[in-house]
């Protein structure tokens, strides 16, 4: 049994998550969750939303709302649709909690009191017009490295490297075209030339394990090449005040939101013991070296958790060239495994709010039950390359393969069971046939269970389904219908193996599909919770009482039958006719309208 943190990212609270956001993040982290538990670990899974910097500010400019008052508005539908989803944080929160500002202030002062934080004078853009100052990724320009026009001032998207403003050429302000000018301002810099080799043998422990995916390794040695100090903050007035004396009083000064936002891991975590009535369980996952801990994130986040992140934790914990000692926290663990996906294209393009190639999560389980989303993402989603979103895809894997392979399996071997024997029958003598089936459904556990554990969910499902394959076959094969008179002895040990089958397959596809696994338990008389669901709870804040929601579920204690494996179905157990579990689809229909939709 090990600690297991997973640490899903953190999606900006700026508007409502479409369908690439939870393909990233989302789905996977939860079934790798639900999957670790049930292998018998303790799992901590910790989110919330992202609410401070330029993001959240130039939205709620758009919406005539404070920065606070946008935050609060999509930290609910956020919270809201994570729930739908049936994603089992054991919290999600979000970044303006006064736990989180405590938090994150801690890290600050220690990393300064460290030496790894430095005050450093540069240049920062201010727009003419306004005498306001134009944030970096406000700056748009040719990119010096690879002469790319649309460059950002923080980074450059067609060669990936970070920038600053300053180094664009023929920069100009993303919000009215003129060009900026730039003038003397003081930020500190994460020192990471100091955490350089620190960094370096941390990262070569980790690429010994075999484990990380290629591109997100090799992007991550990349990284190393060319360590420069960092700005963690920023001339905003909307963020956590840097808690040094000159410093926390001018308003003009924040930290950058994303020093503040991988610090969520942690304070989420802390926010967790605290309302656990145990302060400090965070400790588990945090500072025993046994703990491991899994970042599940969307490729353009990989820099900021394997660079950015264990370069706060190193010089956290005085790590680095120029030694230090950990603040009240303790050493603190760095990640074992960061887990990034590809990226998600809807209909063959880029997600775009703005040019209507959106698909939100909240339409999505408006019309289509939880389990098919997540179906969908587990089968082909951007695992390991990027992928495309049709609805063409959706609908017709939801038909052949949810309702027509799965659900359908389900309802025969129920509506056997039911109209001939009304109970789950006992086995009389078993053929080779029958122990051949059983065998190949056990045999599932630890191949699936391995595939999910290593983050190859894609075969893991596919896997799971093709012993779903298999027992539809036996079914089919068998024949029980027809030896009802003649051979009721062994119609009943069919049903039995079958409904033996079911079970085991219902156990391996729950963490893909939590919502149905529950409904099929149900379906042949089970009670009690197979496959927990995350509850949303209103809560106020810890230190300074503001009401907010957060998703939190007993998913350890919750269940009858947390492990993986076989458990022997009961014979006794009254089994009613079902109902379809699965909603068929009409392939062409759900085409016609969703595209018609897109064009609106
Ligand atoms: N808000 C960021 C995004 O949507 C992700 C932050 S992940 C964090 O890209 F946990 F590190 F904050
Ligand atoms: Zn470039």
């Amino acid at each position: 049994m090990t600690n297991v943190l997973s640490a899903v990212a953190w999606p900006y609270a700026n508007g409502p998550r479409h369908i690439g956001h939870v393909a990233g993040f989302g789905v996977p982290s939860d079934v790798f969750s639900r999957y670790m538990r049930m292998a018998g670990h303790d799992v901590l899974m910790v989110s919330g939303t992202d609410e401070h910097g330029t993001p959240i500010l130039v939205q709620a400019e758009q919406e005539g709302l404070t920065p606070q008052a946008l935050a609060d508005r999509y930290n609910r539908v956020i919270t809201e649709d994570l729930q739908g989803l049936g994603l089992s944080y054991d919290l999600f929160t979000r970044t303006t909690t006064a736990n989180h500002y405590s938090v994150v202030q801690e890290m600050f002062r220690t990393v300064h009191r460290n030496g790894y934080m430095v005050a450093r004078k540069g240049m920062g853009a201010i727009s003419p017009s306004t005498g306001r100052t134009l944030p970096d990724r406000y700056v748009e320009g040719t990119c010096p490295i690879c002469g790319y026009d649309g460059a950002r001032g923080d980074q450059c998207d067609n060669c990936g490297n970070q920038l600053d403003a300053i180094e664009l050429k023929n920069p100009r302000s993303r919000i009215n075209g003129e060009t900026p000018v730039f003038v003397e301002t003081e930020h500190f810099y994460l020192d990471l030339p100091a955490l350089s080799e620190a960094l370096g043998s941390w990262l070569q422990t980790r690429a010994a394990t075999g484990r990380w995916r290629p591109n997100v390794l090799n992007f991550s040695q990349n990284l190393l090449e060319d360590l420069k100090p960092r700005a963690m903050t920023r001339d905003i007035d909307w963020g956590i005040p840097v808690p040094l004396a000159g410093w926390e009083d001018n308003p003009a000064k924040r930290l950058y939101v994303w020093f503040d936002a991988v610090i969520g891991y942690l304070s989420a975590s802390v926010e967790w013991a605290r309302r656990s009535g145990d302060d400090d369980a965070w400790r588990r996952w945090w500072t025993d070296p046994s703990a491991e801990s899994y970042y599940f994130m969307g490729k353009d986040n990989i820099t900021f958790h394997s660079q950015i992140w264990p370069a706060e934790l190193l010089a956290y914990d005085g790590r680095g060239a120029r030694g230090g000692e950990p603040g009240t926290f303790g050493n603190l663990n760095l990640p074992t495994e960061v887990v990034a996906s590809e990226f998600l294209t809807m209909e063959g393009k880029q997600f775009s709010s703005s040019r209507g190639v959106v698909i939100y999560v909240r339409d999505v389980l408006a019309r289509y039950q939880p389990d098919a989303l997540r179906y969908f993402i587990s089968a082909a989603g951007p695992e390991n390359n990027d992928s495309d979103f049709t609805w063409q895809e959706f609908a017709t894997r939801a038909t052949s393969e949810l309702v027509a392979g799965w659900g359908n399996l389900v309802n025969r071997t129920a509506s056997l069971i039911a109209k001939n024997v009304g109970e789950i029958p006992a086995a009389g003598e078993l053929t080779d046939a029958d122990r051949a089936l059983l065998q190949t459904t056990r045999a599932g556990f630890a191949t699936v269970g391995e595939l999910i554990e290593h983050h190859r969910q894609r075969a893991g499902l596919g896997e799971a389904m093709r012993v779903v394959g298999e027992v539809n076959k036996y079914l089919t094969d068998q024949e029980p219908w027809k030896i009802k008179n003649s051979d009721p002895e062994r119609m009943r040990t069919v049903l039995h193996v079958t409904a033996q089958a079911v079970s085991d397959c219902r156990t391996l596809l729950s963490p893909y599909l939590p919502h149905s696994a529950q409904k099929v338990h149900e379906a042949f008389g089970g009670s009690g919770t197979v496959s927990p669901l995350p509850e949303l709870r209103e809560v106020t804040d810890l230190d300074d009482g503001r009401p907010y929601p957060i998703l939190t579920g007993d998913y350890r204690r919750g269940q009858t039958l947390p492990a993986w494996g076989s458990h022997p179905i009961v014979p006794g157990t009254k089994v009613e006719p079902p109902t379809p579990i699965f909603t068929k689809l009409d392939v062409a229909a759900v085409v016609e309208e969703e595209l018609e939709r897109l064009k609106r």
